[in-house]
């Protein structure tokens, strides 16, 4: 079984992927500080994974000597980078406690893995790092540009990563670009757990379906799109940990640092959500009108054919699975892990 480390490994895509990692033959080795995440999610991933045994490091991956012993300790071949922080609002609060966390972590992993050869890297960039789209579908020939502190860390950290992987030819980089990651395992067992209230919309429905929130504001409802509020590309999060099973898979096959796109190619509008999730429970959701939300943009959704003729990767489930999945985390888990 070849060993992954997995840094964020019990964060909300973290602890899917692990589960996928597992179920394709792979030892995954988790790496996280635990400080957006708890330490329950390490037994609902053992149980899921059906294996007791998938190991758990509670550190910082600034921490250099504890990422060191677990190079050490395990025959680690490529790592798997989740660890950070991600809430494009808070980064504009405190700017350098993200860059001190999502650059300074990379680094540190950069130079360890350089240290113990292992060049085999899959990076979470987000699809934050195309600003505002000047064309759609979002190719990942697309220019680059950030409007806030988080993606300016993802593109910062793009930019490292393809210097390293110009200056020695072992690198073997995915900068795996996500759109919008949504849902729960079909299990109900793991899924995101917002600490407070919830900025992104899927968590802000299901909120509101049960209640903690009054009801679900919606920010514009004047862009240009067929129903006047803002489209995006959503993507189950079991969808995307298989496209960072394949991203393991291939990773030979590139060379040096590829972005690559990970989305479906078709946009939902906020509209189109409701719907879904209204279908679903089977009764209305409260939504009012807000003005917009400063710096969203009006539509952004992925040409994920990249995806496709590199890892072999197609995203496979629908809205609606989406939407239940995400729903039926939220009913059995009220308090998320607490
Ligand atoms: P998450 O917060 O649920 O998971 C991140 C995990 O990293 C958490 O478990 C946290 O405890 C851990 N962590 C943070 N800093 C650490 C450190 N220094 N050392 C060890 N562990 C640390 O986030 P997520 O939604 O699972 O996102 C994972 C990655 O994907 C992040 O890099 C994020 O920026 C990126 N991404 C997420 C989205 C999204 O919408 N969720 C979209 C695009 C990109
Ligand atoms: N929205 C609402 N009401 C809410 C929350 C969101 O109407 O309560 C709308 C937004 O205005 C937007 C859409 O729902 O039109 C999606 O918003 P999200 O916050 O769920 O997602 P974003 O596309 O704004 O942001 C996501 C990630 C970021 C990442 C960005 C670009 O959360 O980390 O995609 O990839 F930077």
């Amino acid at each position: 079984m070849e060993t992954i480390l997995v840094t964020g490994g019990t964060g909300y895509i973290g602890s899917h992927t692990v589960v996928a990692l597992r179920e394709s033959g792979f030892q995954p080795v988790i790496f996280d500080n635990l400080s957006n995440s708890s330490r329950e999610v390490v037994a609902r991933i053992r149980e899921l994974a059906k294996d007791p045994e998938i190991p758990f490091i509670e550190a910082d991956v600034r921490d250099q000597n504890a990422l060191d012993a677990i190079f050490r300790q395990f025959p680690i071949k490529s790592v798997i980078h989740f660890a950070g922080y991600k809430a494009v609002g808070e980064s504009s609060e405190i700017p350098l406690e993200y860059y001190k966390n999502n650059l300074g972590s990379t680094l540190v992993l950069l130079d360890t893995m350089k240290r113990h050869r292992c060049f085999k890297l899959v990076f979470s960039s987000s699809a934050t790092v195309y600003g505002s789209p000047v064309a759609l579908p979002i190719s990942e020939d697309h220019p680059l540009s950030a409007t806030n502190p988080y993606g300016r860390t993802k593109l910062y950290t793009e930019e490292i990563l393809r210097d390293l992987a110009a200056s020695d030819s072992n690198w073997k980089i995915a900068l795996l670009r996500y759109f919008n990651p949504v849902g729960a395992h079909p299990s109900g067992r793991i899924g995101e757990s917002p600490n407070g209230r919830p900025n992104n919309l899927f968590p802000s429905i299901t909120q509101c379906i049960v209640g903690k929130m009054p009801e679900l504001l919606i920010f514009g409802k004047d862009y240009p799109t067929p129903d006047g509020t803002g489209v995006r590309d959503y993507l189950h999060v079991c969808d995307l940990a298989a496209g960072h099973v394949s991203a393991i898979q291939r990773i030979n096959q590139l060379d040096g640092a590829v972005p690559i796109n990970l989305g479906t190619g078709s946009g939902y509008s906020v509209l189109d959500i409701v719907k879904s999730f209204e279908k679903i429970v089977g009764r209305p959701i409260p939504c009012t009108f807000q003005d917009r939300r400063h710096g969203d943009v009006a539509e952004c959704y992925a040409d994920p054919s990249l995806a496709y003729s590199i890892l072999g990767w197609k995203a496979q489930r629908t809205l609606e699975e989406m939407c239940s999945d995400g729903w039926n985390w939220q009913k059995q888990n009220p308090a998320g892990f607490e």
